[in-house]
């Protein structure tokens, strides 16, 4: 049966307050399915694949998205889901909740820290390229105990979740410690106005057809910049970019699940995320950065042969 309500415009923008309270619930959200990531992971890791014989998939993803699906239908029942383990779950509401339980599940399969919960809420087609934007989110990083979080035209900050023991070291380097009282930070995106200073985030799909398009590509960046980090979740990537330890990130092949909540903390944090071709993400790729660098990264990617 057809839907009779007209389909939202991704262009049109919700009320301040609710997407405050959208904020608070992807973040309460994103804590808890990190905590049960990192807290209840079992010695023997259960892992089936996807995509790939590379592309895993943990018992912990299906447990945490669950969690978090079970949580929307309580908190949020009227709205849409999206996420990449359970796929979509229709609505009736023009929000749409897009999940990522695990994002660098190959990192946390091997006891790497860089890991993390992404939980955004988006108007619009998050199957569709250009389709759709994100109004509020969250990443957790639950091996830190931190909680980057966006609404639309409320900024971006991280916290140091009062639920979690945060390492002491990690929430100083961040500058939030819950020692000293201070237990958020607003985030901003660096400065550099040229390409050639500026530190690239990226990162490589899981087929080897693509991987081999990467690696191209790769060729004509890695001499154009101050140098390459992949740090293996495009979540955190793009919460680096937000907060100033990375000045850009690209990737081409990455899913709505992977950059939603991201997304919109490097735009609230001051910088500029597009597609390379479009003005949103689109499937030449996903362009964040701060405003001096985000042209001259976006011209590059654009003058490269396909
Ligand atoms: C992956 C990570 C990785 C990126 C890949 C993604 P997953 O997500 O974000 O950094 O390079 O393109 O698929 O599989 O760990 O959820």
């Amino acid at each position: 049966m057809s839907d009779p309500r007209p389909a939202p415009d991704p262009g049109d923008r919700a009320a301040p307050a609710q997407v405050a309270e959208l904020e608070r619930i992807a973040r309460d959200l994103a804590v808890e399915a990190g905590r049960i990531v990192r807290d209840e992971r079992p010695r023997d890791l259960a892992v089936s694949t996807k995509s790939s014989r590379t592309d895993v998939v943990t018992v912990m993803d299906a447990a945490a998205e669950t969690h978090l699906r079970e949580r929307l239908a309580q908190l949020r029942p009227q709205d849409a889901v999206y996420g990449e383990e359970g796929g979509a779950r229709a609505g009736r509401s023009d929000l749409t909740w897009v999940l990522d339980p695990i994002d660098g599940t190959v990192n946390y399969l091997y006891g790497i820290e860089e890991y993390a919960v992404s939980v955004a809420v988006v108007v619009g087609d998050p199957g569709v390229h250009g389709a759709w934007r994100p109004v509020a989110g969250a990443v957790a990083h639950p091996a830190a105990g931190l909680v980057y979080s966006a609404h639309e035209g409320g900024g971006a900050r991280v916290s140091a979740s009062q639920d979690w023991s945060v390492l002491a070291r990690e929430a100083a380097a961040h500058g939030v410690t819950s020692q000293t009282g201070v237990t958020s930070r607003d985030l901003a995106t660096t400065r550099p106005d040229t390409l050639e200073l500026a530190l690239l985030g990226t990162g490589f799909g899981y087929r080897p057809e693509v991987r081999r398009d990467q690696a191209r590509r790769l060729v004509h960046l890695l001499p154009r910049v101050r140098d390459i980090r992949r740090g293996g979740s495009a979540a955190l990537d793009l919460c680096a970019v937000a907060a100033g330890r990375l000045d850009a990130y690209y990737e081409r092949g990455v899913h709505s699940w992977d950059i939603a909540a991201g997304w919109l903390l490097v735009t609230e944090a001051g910088g500029i995320v597009s597609g390379v071709e479009g003005s949103r993400p689109d499937a030449h790729g996903t362009v964040a950065a701060g405003p001096g660098v985000h042209a001259e990264l976006r011209e590059l990617l654009r003058g490269l042969p396909e």
